[in-house]
This record gives structure tokens, C-alpha cells and sequence, in this order.
């Protein structure tokens, strides 16, 4: 039995999470284990209703959550920062969710800008640092709205903050190694024996304190993992290979405000925000890890019933893995993969004409015939 904390949220977020929802309510009866659903009403209406972002007695209540789903949070009826730094990162900074794992893989059937680009050289990982950096809010004005106005944000990085990442990074790299050995290698790493490869992205060019501090750990965590191969990319350099060449990327870790940037160029190589999920994780779990789409509330398209449940059902496979329940994960990214493989049912970011429900019954529908 599973209790798992529903953020449903604002704009498309209802929209896709029933979705998500249905779908994980299908795989767990085909594999026999119960959920507990906890909805909580929190988001930009509950905040216009009420005056509420976070209320203690609903914080506890995700806390004892053994996962949590979450929609998308933001709304243009609210200021920027209040739903997102007050819900969305509260929840991320307090569950200790240190890890933002965020596939890129372009599935077979499913367009991608690169000319040449095949699902074998677009598979890769980015872990984004997820409770440091510029997201801490350490900073502040003075002066405000005077000519003399200064406003400083600024970037917190911590050793152990850094370590939970990196240690992260290079084990996924090794487990991701089992199965697909030489990806992002060249010739000469294959011919040495490596396995796999963790690119460091980071500025150490220009962010000689922070970044430093990155560089320095990422050299003594690679000493732990001598077959794994390594490489640094500047961030800016590395928004240029993710297009030029995405198959030299195996897994990717990064800060959280470069994280959050080159994420969202990856989510269009693998066919646009409406195919890609991820993960808030706490690696020691000790409290709820969170899953989301990396789209936002979609306020363009909300209310019309076409947002793409693709990235959401992703997510919920993330959600069983995280939950030691590989089987049922396999399954829904089975059935999302049939889907999008053959292209009879598409939302219209992918091209066709068909709502959310009709692609989320396609997935659930292929479910049950694997
Ligand atoms: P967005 O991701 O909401 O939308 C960007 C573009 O992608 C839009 O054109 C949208 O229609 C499209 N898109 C997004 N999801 C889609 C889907 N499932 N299917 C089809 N098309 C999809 O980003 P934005 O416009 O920059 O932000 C809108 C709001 O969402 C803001 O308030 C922002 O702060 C918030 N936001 C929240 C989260 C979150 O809760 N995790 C993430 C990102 C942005
Ligand atoms: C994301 C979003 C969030 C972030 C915002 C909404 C706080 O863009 O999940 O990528 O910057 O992390
Ligand atoms: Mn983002």
C-alpha cells in the first residue's frame, strides 16, 4: 500500500494529472499493490480563495506521504515567485529533495528539431542540483524603486550539497553502464575499457569561488569510479553540443540554475516540454521524493483539454521506480513508447489533433494488452 500526495495545481496541471493518475491506478491493479490518494487543494485558486501557499497542517500532510505527484504551479492571476518560490521550492527545500533527475531520451515515433538525430544518440540524464545555488533567496534590495536601487541573489553552493549530487550522478552512470556501456563514449575511451560517462556543466571560467568548489569535487568523486569517463563543458558550450553532437551526453550534472535552463532546451530534443518528466529526489529518503512534468501550467493552452499527458505518465514511471516498483515502470513506459511508436493518437504539440484524455486512454489501453 502506497499513500501517494496529489498536487493537481493550476492551468493544465488537473488536466494531465488525471491522467497520471488513472494510469497509475491501471498498473497497480494489473501488479496487484493499493494506493491511498491524499488530493491536496493547493495552487493559485486556493491562494486567491484563501490567501494560503503552504499551510503548515497541508505540509504535514505531504510529509506523510510515501511519494508525491505535482501538476504545475503558476498562474498570471498570481505574481511570479509566490506559488512557485512558496509552494513548488518550499516543498523541494524542505523534503530535502536534493536531486533533480531529469531524462532526455527521444522515443521512436516522436519528431525532434536535430536533422539527424535517432533515439540512440539522444538518451541521456541530467541530475540537477535542486535546494542551492541562486534558489536559495539569499540577497535583498536596497534603495528599491530609487535610481540607487541595488538588488543582489546569491549563488549558495555547500560541499555535502555538491557531493549528494555528484555521488548521485556517477552511480546512476554505473547502473546506467549495465545496459547501454559505451554511451557518450569516443573511440579511444571505448578502446581504455571505460563505461559510460558523467559530463560536469558548470562556468568555472568566470565563477572561479563557486564553481571551483564543483570542479574540486567532481575530480575526488571520479577517483571513486576509475571505469566511468569524464568531462567538463562550460555551460554555454554545452547548450551548443546538446544540439551538435546529444550522443556524446550520458549523464549530465549540473547546478540548479543551469539545470533548470538546459533542461528545457533537452525536453525539445526529445520532442518538446510535453514528453518530459522528472523527478524531486531525496536520495537518503527521508521524506516524500515529489514527481512532475518539467512543463509548467501551459496558461496558453490550459482549459482546452490538448495539454500532452506524455510527460506526466513519464512521471509516474519515475514515481513506481522510486517506489521499488521497476515492473509497473516498465509497463507505463511500455505503453507510453507503443503510443508514441505508433503515432495513430497525438496531442497537437506533436503534431495531431487528438485532447488529453484521448492520448492518456491510448497509453492505458496499451497497458493492458502488453
Ligand atoms: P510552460 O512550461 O508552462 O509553457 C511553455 C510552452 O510549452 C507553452 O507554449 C505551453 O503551451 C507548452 N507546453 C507546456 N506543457 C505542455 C504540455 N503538457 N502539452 C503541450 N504543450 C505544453 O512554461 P511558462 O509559460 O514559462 O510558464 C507558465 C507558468 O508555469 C509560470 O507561472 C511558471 O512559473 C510556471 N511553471 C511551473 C512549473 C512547475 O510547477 N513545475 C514549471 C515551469 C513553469
Ligand atoms: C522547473 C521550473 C521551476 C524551476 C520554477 C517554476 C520554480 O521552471 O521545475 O523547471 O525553476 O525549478
Ligand atoms: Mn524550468
Amino acid at each position: 500500500m502506497f499513500k501517494i500526495g496529489v498536487i493537481a495545481g493550476d492551468g493544465v496541471g488537473p488536466e494531465v494529472v488525471q491522467e497520471g493518475v488513472e494510469t497509475l491506478k491501471l498498473v497497480a491493479q494489473l501488479e496487484g499493490f493499493e494506493v491511498e490518494w491524499k488530493h491536496f487543494d493547493l495552487g493559485g485558486e486556493r491562494y486567491l480563495r484563501t490567501g494560503e501557499v503552504l499551510p503548515a497542517e497541508d505540509k504535514e500532510g505531504l510529509k506523510q506521504c510515501d511519494a508525491i505527484l505535482l501538476g504545475a504551479v503558476g498562474t498570471p492571476l498570481v505574481p511570479p515567485g509566490v506559488l512557485e518560490r512558496g509552494l513548488l521550492l518550499d516543498l523541494r527545500f524542505s523534503f530535502r529533495q536534493a536531486i533533480n533527475l531529469r531524462p532526455i531520451k527521444l522515443y521512436p515515433g516522436v519528431d525532434t528539431p536535430l536533422k539527424d538525430a535517432t533515439p540512440e544518440k539522444i538518451d541521456m540524464v541530467v541530475i540537477r542540483e535542486n535546494n542551492e545555488d541562486l534558489y536559495v533567496g539569499v540577497g535583498g534590495f536596497t534603495h528599491k524603486g530609487t535610481p540607487d536601487e541595488v538588488a543582489i541573489q546569491s549563488s549558495v553552493n555547500t560541499r555535502k550539497g555538491v557531493d549528494k549530487c555528484l555521488h548521485y550522478a556517477f552511480e546512476l552512470a554505473r547502473k546506467r553502464a549495465a545496459e547501454r556501456p559505451f554511451a557518450g563514449l569516443t573511440e579511444s575511451e571505448k578502446a581504455a575499457g571505460k563505461r559510460g560517462r558523467v559530463t560536469l556543466v558548470a562556468k568555472t571560467n568566470v565563477l572561479t569561488f563557486a564553481h571551483d568548489l564543483w570542479q574540486r569535487a567532481y575530480n575526488e568523486m571520479a577517483v571513486n569510479y576509475p571505469e566511468i569517463a569524464t568531462d567538463y563543458n562550460h555551460v554555454d558550450a554545452c547548450c551548443m553540443h546538446m544540439i551538435r553532437v546529444p550522443q556524446r551526453y550520458d549523464v549530465i550534472v549540473t547546478t540548479n540554475m543551469f539545470g533548470d535552463i538546459i533542461t528545457d532546451l533537452g525536453a525539445v530534443l526529445q520532442g518538446g516540454l510535453g514528453v518530459a518528466g522528472s523527478g524531486n529526489i531525496n536520495p537518503d529518503k527521508a521524506f516524500p521524493s515529489m514527481f512532475e512534468p518539467v512543463h509548467g501550467s501551459a496558461p496558453d493552452i490550459a482549459g482546452k483539454g490538448i495539454a500532452n499527458p506524455i510527460a506526466t505518465c513519464l512521471t509516474i514511471g519515475m514515481m513506481l521506480d522510486h517506489l521499488g516498483k521497476p515492473h509497473a515502470a516498465d509497463l507505463v513506459r511500455k505503453g507510453v513508447a507503443q503510443v508514441l511508436a505508433e503515432a495513430k493518437v497525438k496531442t497537437p504539440d506533436l503534431g495531431g489533433t487528438d485532447s488529453t484524455r484521448t492520448v492518456g486512454e491510448a497509453v492505458r489501453s496499451a497497458i493492458s494488452k502488453l
